[in-house]
């Protein structure tokens, strides 16, 4: 049913009488302003949603809590490193892109954590010239890289080790990341991560804090994160054993899962922040480990459910299907270049009219876009009114990870704009692409 629903939608959100507001801002007011398709960002439900991260971790791990570091990934822009420096939080890149994002801001280098499983030289040596807090190491080579420039540049590097736990996480296969069959990180059973933390011993330009893990994505089950945390407190005690001292830093990544359709749920951050302590303290207690400072790297549970899509519809089409059923197909002016996630996953989302109240009876209807390639497909499902018509905005809820962050110039659509929304007010904080930008990259 596509209804408006307060928990998939940011939490400004409102359906007042005959259309949606964001922020304050009426809809169809911002699709006139700026456009679509466009992303709405929820300002205030961004900031509350890291600080609701960063207090369920204090809260959990008392003074042992580290960071929680924002995945810049899930979706970056300056104004977005400027609101996350503004909670006090850290920033996770993966690249020497997103770092230059961080640098253009200002960014705190010390509140800075850098991953990536094939970082570049450059991107090495841009990271420990503005003097980031940590690099997380993901192969012997890197150890070697990360050594060299460290040393060339007169400095002591701080780093985690990344080590895969072997831990199936119930997920999408393309999402989840640490069982052994994957890119990531050294594994834990083969030796790899101990031969690691080895190597990483014996370069003087190197400073090992600890272990880091990342399972996977849109996870809402505390196993997995639990049944990782005590195979890398089992790693933390061997190291122990064997060198005498205990290694201070443990990073759990990020993951946690939030609804995308109603009916689904967004993890409750004290709630997982709780469970999860209560299994590293209970470790750490039976291996006789004081416990470590603990991060944690979430980037969809912060900013997806902020964001909303507004897409404008351009036509719509009846399908006749088998058994006398019909689908009703509704195209919007964006698809799988602003969202590839149901492409790529088979991510499911909702859609409701956001322009006025749909008065039609519901149908079966796909919504689509306006790509070349029937895999186009913004929801696959959907009951619709039947009224729904070219020049009726659609609102996607949910939409701020990996939408953006993920868009394309397939079939040369110029990428969305990205406005944030508080107290009644729109800024825009990513313009609008244009064939004019395409154009200026060609030779
Ligand atoms: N830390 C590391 C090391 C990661 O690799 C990731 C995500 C995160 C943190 C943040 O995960 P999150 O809290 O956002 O789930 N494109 C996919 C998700 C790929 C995630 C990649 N790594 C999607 O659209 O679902």
């Amino acid at each position: 049913m596509s209804a408006f629903d307060p928990a998939v939608f940011s939490s400004s959100s409102r359906f007042e009488v005959d259309h949606l507001t964001i922020g304050g801002v009426n809809a169809s007011d911002l699709a006139s302003e700026f456009g679509t398709p466009l992303f709405v960002v929820d300002q205030a439900d961004f900031k509350n949603r890291a600080l609701a991260w960063k207090s369920a971790l204090e809260e959990s791990f008392g003074q042992n809590a580290g960071s929680v570091y924002y995945a810049a990934k899930s979706f970056l822009a300056k104004e977005i490193a400027r609101w996350v420096e503004g909670t006090g939080i850290g920033l996770d890149v993966c690249t020497g892109g997103e770092l230059a994002v961080a640098i253009a801001t200002n960014f705190s280098a010390d509140r800075i954590e850098m991953h990536g499983n094939n970082k570049s030289e450059e991107e090495i040596r841009s990271a420990i010239n503005y003097g980031v807090r940590t690099i997380v190491v993901d192969s012997f080579f890197e150890i070697e890289r990360v050594a060299r420039i460290a040393a060339e540049l007169g400095k002591v590097q701080s780093v985690l080790i990344r080590v895969t736990p072997g831990v199936e996480a119930h997920t999408h296969e393309f999402i989840s990341t640490a069982h052994e069959d994957v890119k990531f990180g050294f594994s834990l059973a083969s030796g790899a991560a101990w031969d690691g933390i080895s190597a990483i011993r014996a370069e003087r330009s190197l400073n090992l804090l600890g272990l880091h893990s990342h399972i996977g994505s849109q996870i809402f089950k505390s196993e997995g994160f639990a049944a990782a945390a005590a195979k890398l407190i089992t790693l933390l005690a061997r190291y122990r054993d064997t060198y005498g001292v205990e290694l201070p830093e443990l990073d759990l990544g990020g993951g946690y899962g939030i609804a995308y359709v109603p009916g689904e749920i967004t993890l409750d951050p004290l709630l997982i922040m709780g469970e999860l302590a209560a299994i590293v303290k209970a470790e750490c207690l039976q291996s006789g480990l004081a416990l470590p400072t603990i991060s944690i790297e979430p980037g969809r549970a912060i900013v997806g459910p902020t964001t909303t899509t507004l897409y404008t519809v351009g036509t719509t089409k009846e399908v006749e299907l088998d058994g006398g059923l019909s689908r009703r197909y509704v195209a919007v002016d964006g698809g799988m270049s602003d969202n590839i996630r149901p492409a790529l996953y088979g991510a499911q989302y909702l859609a409701i009219v956001a322009n006025r109240l749909p008065l039609g009876d519901n149908v079966n209807s796909r919504v689509v876009g306006k790509h070349c390639e029937s895999g186009d497909i913004v929801i696959n499902e959907i009951s619709l009114s039947a009224d729904v018509q070219p020049g009726d905005l659609l609102a996607i809820p949910a939409t701020g990870a990996y939408g953006y962050s993920m868009a394309s110039n397939y079939n040369h659509v110029p990428r969305p704009a990205v406005v944030a929304v508080i107290d009644g007010k729109a800024r825009l904080i990513v313009r609008r692409e244009q064939i004019a930008d395409l154009l200026a990259l060609e030779i």
